[in-house]
């Protein structure tokens, strides 16, 4: 240690951190070198081995004895993403001081803020335990100059804080030591000149506020300059999908006609607009006290009417032709927006899921389609029906209302919408830096009920983006870039461009789970895809060619034989290891029977309700991660187990068929959704990252609103086989052998956080310096109405809120008091 001592003298961190004035320790240290260079080895030395305070003195004139004696206050010892603050002292000697500094002198590099006599850092990652040293020296004004030492010995990350306990209370609960401030809520401003949300029903212009139901966001850093910025943890664009609505709370006394029509226009535009994604600029006032800015010139809602351009293999389909682009290459909107993925290039990827939902289908249609296209629009789940809100029943000709109904009624397919419904289901990238651009949908993805779509870049490989497809039995798919990632793309100006590069050349594959913990990516690729055989009464469906392939990859999954998995949710790849994590959220028992588990799906069971029902199927969910062989994006093959089973712990403390990862109170949980790892940025997501899941669940509800778990995953591999022994409601029985990882502990999972009443956790991201996390609550009170709201978050956040207050989807941010790494 001494030899790194005068390896590096003082010139670690002292100029670029103190923002002071005052004489420096390299200036110190020019002129009292030889003498402090001894008194400090053999200083550190002692330090170390007593972990005691240092105090050392006379480092004066040579030839009069000084009598300034410091301090750099007592060794400590910490854990990684902590805050340190280094106190230094006069303890001896006129105090009168003229100058100060600190500086590390050995240990990983810190950014150390200096105040005065203390300095601040946040404890760095580590692999083992590490020591930092650090120098503390001042001159006075008789112009003495004396220094010391001091060590703080650094940990692994832990996560450091108390579990919260289940709750049903209409608040956020977070746990002590932590701050909620809620931001952008439904209905807030986006514009000059908009008004303040008035949540009663009589607001308008949602194309100008925050829609609804927020859901996955993300971070986008600004510079002061309001350029561009990955690393600014002060200043960013928080861009959020607003997937559906809770319309009870949406206009005055509920809608009007809701169901069949015809709908009142005003408010069916006003539901449509608070459909989309919103972009709104965030700012840390100082110390993590973060607004937003209301008319910040950044802002933009993208709605279900904002013009897209179609690009990729399916661009210019036939089967994308409609009476507002006749050559299928155009497309207005975006909708049910769900999770997100996040480029390397400075975009976001919004993935629309459950669209199908909205169009409008009349009896008349049936006969006029041909076989394939019944094919398809059932396998899509684009039945006859009014559709969702009733949009297409507004009196108006507006394509704004009219495009939902998808009913052929016009002489051919660029005189109605009759092929809309093909235009949703794709992910979608924007460039939420530039207001004015459009929106691109990335055909080459494939379309479905697009969860996620998780960004994987390692340096000298294939782009891979990863993505589930949230419905009962259906698949998890990747996608591979034909291009190798160049880094110099990563800060391209024209990131849109980079998109296409990327996004729009490759190949898409869906999984095969075998039973042995391998598993397979079968290409979707036109000429190897065989016919996607008969069902019943359904014909067998022959592919035309890949745009046909991606329009229809549900059908091309089906044919070459992918694993239906129970509701494939988010993804999120370990920023450490690469490893994939994907929630599946759960299952029915209809479509997981007691003799329908396999490996990857293992479970079938029931989950006793307060209420004396039971669910059967996988009501709690599970958590998959599967590891590329040779940890490339681009492999066919892959390594697989169950990282995580939820339960309810209290029905199942100890059954091991059930309660598969040994969750307690403390850590139980159902229905996994949202799912992320902290940014590689701060130490929260390095070495051993921590791993955040959110729920979205209605089987645990009985007992704890929706949750927040933080976690600290191992790897695949790191458990091994095991045999469920699964029970139906008629007390049936039947053996699965799955693979499952390594149980869960108090050290590696915790409740952080609890939702307000009827709400679902979803959406999360961190500034880059892990110590603010911005969170989705989503439809608190949705079971409510505008008459009885059964919940009054997040005015209830405060502690009280009247009864007849309607609650609100909004973004917490999270912060730790003392300034640390959220979780640590
Ligand atoms: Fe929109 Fe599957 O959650
Ligand atoms: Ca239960
Ligand atoms: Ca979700």
């Amino acid at each position: 240690m001494s030899d790194t001592l005068v390896q590096n003298g003082y010139t670690d961190g002292d100029v670029d951190t103190n923002p002071t004035n005052a004489v420096s320790l390299e200036t110190l240290a020019d002129t009292r070198y030889s003498r402090r260079q001894a008194i400090f080895g053999g200083a550190k030395a002692t330090s170390l081995a007593l972990m005691g305070t240092t105090m050392l003195a006379a480092c004066g004139d040579d030839t009069i004895e000084s009598t300034l004696v410091v301090s750099a206050g007592q060794n400590a010892a910490t854990s990684s993403g902590r805050v340190v603050i280094l106190t230094g002292s006069i303890t001896a000697g006129d105090t009168n001081v003229t100058s100060s500094a600190w500086a590390q002198n050995s240990g990983p590099d810190v950014d150390l803020v200096v105040d005065g006599l203390t300095a601040m850092f946040i404890a760095p990652a580590v692999e083992t335990a590490t020591d930092l040293t650090f120098g503390f020296a001042v001159q006075n004004a008789d112009g003495e100059a004396a220094s010391a030492t001091t060590t703080i010995r650094v940990s692994p990350a832990v996560l450091g804080f108390s579990a919260v306990a289940h709750s049903l209370e209409d608040v956020v609960t977070v746990p002590s030591g932590y701050t909620v401030t809620v931001m952008t809520r439904l209905g807030d401003p986006l514009a000059a000149g908009v008004g303040a949300y008035a949540n009663d029903g009589t607001d308008t212009n949602f194309a100008q506020r925050i829609g609804d139901h927020g859901d996955a966001l993300h971070f986008f850093g600004l510079s002061s300059a309001g350029a561009r910025d990955d690393n600014s943890s002060t200043r960013g664009l928080m861009v959020q999908n607003h997937e559906n609505l809770n319309v009870d709370y949406l206009h005055p006394n509920g809608p009007t006609n809701v169901s069949t029509g015809p709908r009142p226009e005003d408010e069916a535009k006003k539901e449509i607009e608070a459909h989309g994604v919103s972009v709104s600029e965030y700012v840390d006032g100082g110390d993590r006290q973060w607004t937003y800015v209301a008319d910040s010139s950044f802002n933009r809602r993208i709605t279900p009417m904002t013009p897209m351009q179609i690009m990729g293999p399916a661009a210019g389909s036939a089967m994308l032709a409609t009476a507002y682009s006749a050559n299928g290459t155009a497309g207005r909107g975006t909708i049910n927006n769900c999770a997100n993925g996040i480029s390397g290039w400075g975009t976001n990827l919004t993935c629309e899921e459950n669209w199908a939902g909205y169009f409008r289908r009349d009896a008349s249609d049936v006969a006029l389609r041909t076989e394939r296209e019944l094919t398809a629009l059932a396998r899509y789940g684009v039945s006859v029906r009014t559709g969702n809100y009733a949009w297409s029943t507004v009196a108006s000709s507006d394509p704004m209302f009219t495009k939902w109904n998808a009913t052929i009624t016009g002489a051919t397919a660029t005189d109605d919408y009759r092929n809309e419904p093909n235009q949703y289901g794709w992910v979608v990238e924007i460039d939420p830096y530039d207001p004015a651009s459009t929106p691109r949908k990335r055909t080459a993805l494939g379309r479905c009920g697009h969860e996620g779509a998780f960004v994987r870049i390692a340096a000298g490989q294939k782009v891979g983006v990863y993505m589930g497809d949230d419905s009962r039995r259906e698949y998890l798919y990747k996608y591979v870039s034909n291009a190798t990632w160049d880094a110099g793309d990563a800060n391209v100006s024209n990131r849109l461009a980079v998109g296409d590069k990327y996004l729009d050349n490759g190949t898409l594959y869906v999984a095969k789970f075998e039973a042995d913990g391998t598993g397979t990516w079968l290409p979707l690729v036109f000429g190897s895809v065989p016919n996607r055989p008969a069902v019943g009464t359904t014909p067998a469906y022959v592919f035309a060619d890949q745009a046909d392939i991606l329009i229809n990859c549900r059908l091309a999954a089906d044919a070459v034989g992918a694993t239906p998995m129970d509701r494939p949710e988010w993804t999120a790849g370990n920023p450490v290891t690469g490893e994939i994590y994907l929630t599946l959220t759960n299952n029915n028992a209809s479509n997981r029977p007691l003799d329908g588990t396999d490996a990857a799906n293992p479970r079938h069971y029931g989950d006793p309700n307060l209420s004396g029902s039971t669910s059967y199927g996988n009501p709690n969910g599970h958590i998959v991660r599967l590891r590329e062989d040779g940890d490339d994006t681009a492999a066919t093959t892959f390594a697989w187990d169950i990282y995580l089973f939820g339960a309810d712990a209290t029905d199942y403390p100890s059954d091991a068929s059930v309660n598969v990862s040994g969750l307690t109170t403390s850590n139980d949980f159902s229905s996994p959704d949202g799912l992320y790892f902290s940014r590689d940025t701060n130490p929260s997501g390095q070495i051993n990252p921590v791993l955040w899941i959110q729920t979205d669940d209605g089987a645990m509800t009985d007992r704890t609103n929706c949750m927040m778990l933080a976690a600290l995953p191992g790897h695949v591999a790191d458990g091994g086989a095991v045999t469920i022994t699964n029970k139906d409601s008629t007390g049936a029985t039947a053996q699965q052998a799955t693979i499952a990882g390594t149980p869960a502990t108090a050290a590696n999972l915790r409740r952080f956080l609890v939702g307000p009443v009827e709400c679902e956790i979803t959406g999360i991201d961190m500034t880059p310096d892990g110590r603010t996390l911005f969170v989705g609550i989503q439809h608190p009170g949705e079971r409510g109405d505008a008459t009885t709201p059964t919940s009054h978050w997040p005015d209830s956040q405060a502690g009280s809120a009247a009864a007849t207050v309607r609650p609100r989807s909004a973004v917490v941010a999270i912060t730790k008091d003392d300034g640390g790494v959220i979780a640590l």
